[in-house]
């Protein structure tokens, strides 16, 4: 109720910016374009023909809606730190002015979404979109809060293709006057119910869109180390109050692995050999092993974590690391249930 109540407080500020709403391509950076302009720009828009994202060969997709600006200017700001491409989303109807007579337009689209959230004709018409989904391995979500909802436009993009984004790595940026975004998070995750989303999302409240470009910088090298080359890849991994150091696959599982560290898991015995948990899902590149060694951290059936401190064998298996030195390991993990802790170095 705080929060929404400091929201409207901000509302009249609003307004005012919902007057000169600006829907600005990236690389014209704040300056407002004509709907004229953006078809020339990209050659593309005004034809009919769909939007395309602005690649740049990366293999992370930034895609954002905004209404007023803020959220161009957080994509802006993690374009010049990252690489990524980038796919805006727009409206198919233009300058409808979501916070006029009191947000009523941005209200009763959501409000639309929350009555009837399994339906497609709850959700808004964006302009067409055309996205090779099989490009990315990693998509970032940048969009502003409604209502404490994920803003209607990206919903819609998100009910369309996020079947598409099962098995991705998903960051989710939000921001907003001052609500707190657990309703957009939890949106995000029935919108992309199979995305591996990284353990923290970036809340940027309108009035600290100035310092986006430190925000996103930091959100991003923590959360995307495997994506930064000079990120380490080694985690500290603390049982029995003993600490080993683990080194982690640069391959995608070893990435999203990362993106969600800090973990601490409640790891079941198996085997004399293995502790393992479920309810992590990473993306999955199953090969079968022969042998399994101490050491090895081990992904099982796409969402089961594995550390074995013994060896094994003859299961199918997605690599995410190894415990460089296992001397103690078995003695630190004891005979039965374990909480186990992973951070990174
Ligand atoms: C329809 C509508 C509803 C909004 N609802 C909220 C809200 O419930 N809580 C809040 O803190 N901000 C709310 N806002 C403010 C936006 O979340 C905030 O200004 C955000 O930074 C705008 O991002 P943008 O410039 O990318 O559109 C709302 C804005 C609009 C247009």
């Amino acid at each position: 109720m705080k929060a929404l109540r400091l929201f409207l407080a901000g509302c009249a500020a609003l307004v005012s910016l919902g007057a000169s709403c600006s829907t600005d391509p990236l690389q014209t950076g704040t300056e407002k374009s004509t709907p004229e302009q953006k078809g020339d720009e990209q050659g593309q828009a005004e034809s009919g023909v769909p939007e395309k994202p602005e690649s740049n060969g990366s293999k992370t997709l930034l895609v954002w809606y905004s209404f007023t600006g803020n959220s161009t200017a957080i994509a802006k700001a993690l374009r010049a730190h990252a690489s990524v491409d980038v796919l805006e989303i727009k409206p198919a109807e233009e300058g409808l002015d979501y916070a006029a007579n009191n947000y009523a337009i941005g209200s009763s689209l959501i409000s639309t979404i929350r009555k009837n959230p399994s339906s497609a004709a709850s959700y808004p018409a964006i302009k067409e979109v055309e996205v090779s989904f099989d490009d990315y391995d990693t998509v970032i979500i940048v969009t502003p809060l409604w209502w404490s909802q994920m803003a209607a436009p990206m919903q819609s993009f998100l009910f369309k293709y996020g079947g598409k984004m099962a098995g991705k790595t998903i960051g989710l940026v939000v921001t907003s006057s001052s609500s707190g975004i657990s309703g957009v998070e939890q949106d995000a995750k029935r919108l992309v119910p199979q995305g591996s989303f990284v353990s923290e999302s970036l809340w940027i409240r309108s009035a600290k869109v100035g310092s986006a470009a430190e925000l996103t910088a930091a959100w991003y090298d923590k959360m995307f180390p495997g994506n930064n080359e000079n990120a380490s890849m080694k985690v500290t991994i603390t049982a029995g109050g003993k600490s080993f150091t683990a080194e982690i696959e640069d391959s995608e599982t070893g990435k999203a692995f990362m993106g969600k560290l800090p973990l601490t898991l409640e790891m079941t015995e198996l085997n004399g050999n293995e502790k393992y948990c479920y309810g992590v899902s990473l993306p999955r590149n199953d090969k079968h092993y022969d042998r399994i060694e101490a050491g090895d951290m081990m992904l099982y059936s796409g969402d089961c974590i594995v550390l074995f401190y013994g060896s094994a064998g003859g299961y199918n298996y997605t690599r995410i690391g190894k415990v460089a030195d296992v001397a103690g390991l078995a003695d630190a993990l004891g005979n039965g249930s374990v909480n186990v802790k992973f951070e990174k170095q």
